[in-house]
């Protein structure tokens, strides 16, 4: 529905829009027509990223919203309609907080506020009206490769990430057999150099993508109606994310231990999957 939500423009709603790829969506949202609604916790940032997008001749909306909480999105999504019919819902807003599964159980339930429910929430204010309308429209939800291939680290940002693809593919799904022309995404970035990156690393490291690499990528695939748009980074190849999913979901097809993938006994098994002629002692060389 890209296209035709292009075509018809509208509003575009944007959660998490003052920084990083959310912002550089913005840039490209108001780049192509749409009337642009930020909506992120902290007015000084947005006021900043709205001056930013000064130069683009698009209207542009600040409101101050914290996703987590359901009855500010209602509000966000009563003033994004008063400005016209909403033609792109991209639930973006995400944090990423240090966690064990049997310790911070703070940062977990915080992470699931914003991550998971605030996309929920961006879900149950803005989707009837959008159905309602019955004209062309996405929803873009940004998720995580670590959703998906969950490696070790950080378990309450994993599972907020794979609940929100689950979510997302839901969506995908009911909006499909309710026969409106609204059409889901699930948008995974690579690593890219955002603000949630650059509190812990000050300068952007080769590997990284910007925002804006991201966000081009995200257009390129939207443009081809795909529903999975796993992004790449200068790291890792689209080749490469195949394959961990796929080693990912063959833990199970092949009753392996969980995350495999990190277990010394498999090392050698996973870098002949991945990379086909390469041995563990070349690739950690590397
Ligand atoms: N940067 C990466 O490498 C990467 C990789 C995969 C996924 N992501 C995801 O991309 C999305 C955007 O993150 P980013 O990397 O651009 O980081 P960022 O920190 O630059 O942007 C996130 C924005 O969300 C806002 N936000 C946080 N909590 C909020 C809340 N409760 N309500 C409203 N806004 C809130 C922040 O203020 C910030 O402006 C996140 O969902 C993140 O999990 C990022």
């Amino acid at each position: 529905m890209w296209n035709e939500a292009i075509k018809a423009g509208g509003v575009a709603v944007i959660t998490g829009g003052a920084s990083g790829v959310g912002l550089a969506a913005a840039k490209e949202c108001a780049m192509r027509g749409f009337s642009v609604v930020l909506a992120d916790t902290s007015e000084r940032e947005m006021a900043r990223a709205a001056q930013s997008l000064a130069g683009q001749d698009a209207d542009v909306k600040t409101v101050k919203t914290d996703v987590s909480d359901a009855q500010a999105v209602d509000r966000l999504a009563d003033i994004a309609f008063d400005l016209g019919p909403v033609a792109l819902l991209m639930n973006n807003a995400g944090i990423a907080r240090p966690t064990k599964t049997w310790d911070n159980a703070d940062n977990w339930r915080r992470m699931l506020e914003v991550n998971l429910f605030g996309v929920l929430n961006g879900a149950q204010a803005f989707l009837p009206r959008m159905i309602e309308a019955d004209r062309p429209a996405v929803v873009i939800n940004t998720g995580s490769k670590q959703g998906i291939t969950t490696p070790p680290g950080n378990p309450g940002y994993n599972v907020s990430k794979a609940g929100l693809k689950v979510m997302t593919e839901m969506l995908a799904h009911e909006l499909l057999a309710a026969k409106v022309p609204i059409s889901a995404h699930l948008f995974v970035p690579g690593f890219t150099y955002t603000g949630m990156i650059s509190s812990w690393l000050p300068e952007k490291p080769d590997a990284a993508w910007t925002s804006e690499e991201t966000v081009s990528y995200l257009v390129d695939r939207l443009d081809r109606g795909d529903f999975y748009i796993l992004c790449p980074d200068n790291e890792v190849t689209p080749e490469i994310d195949r394959k961990r999913v796929a080693w990912a979901a063959q833990d199970i097809v092949e009753n392996r231990p969980a995350l495999s993938r990190w277990h010394p006994e498999f090392a050698e098994r996973f870098v002949a999957f991945e990379k086909p002629g390469r041995n563990v002692q070349e690739v950690r060389a590397s």
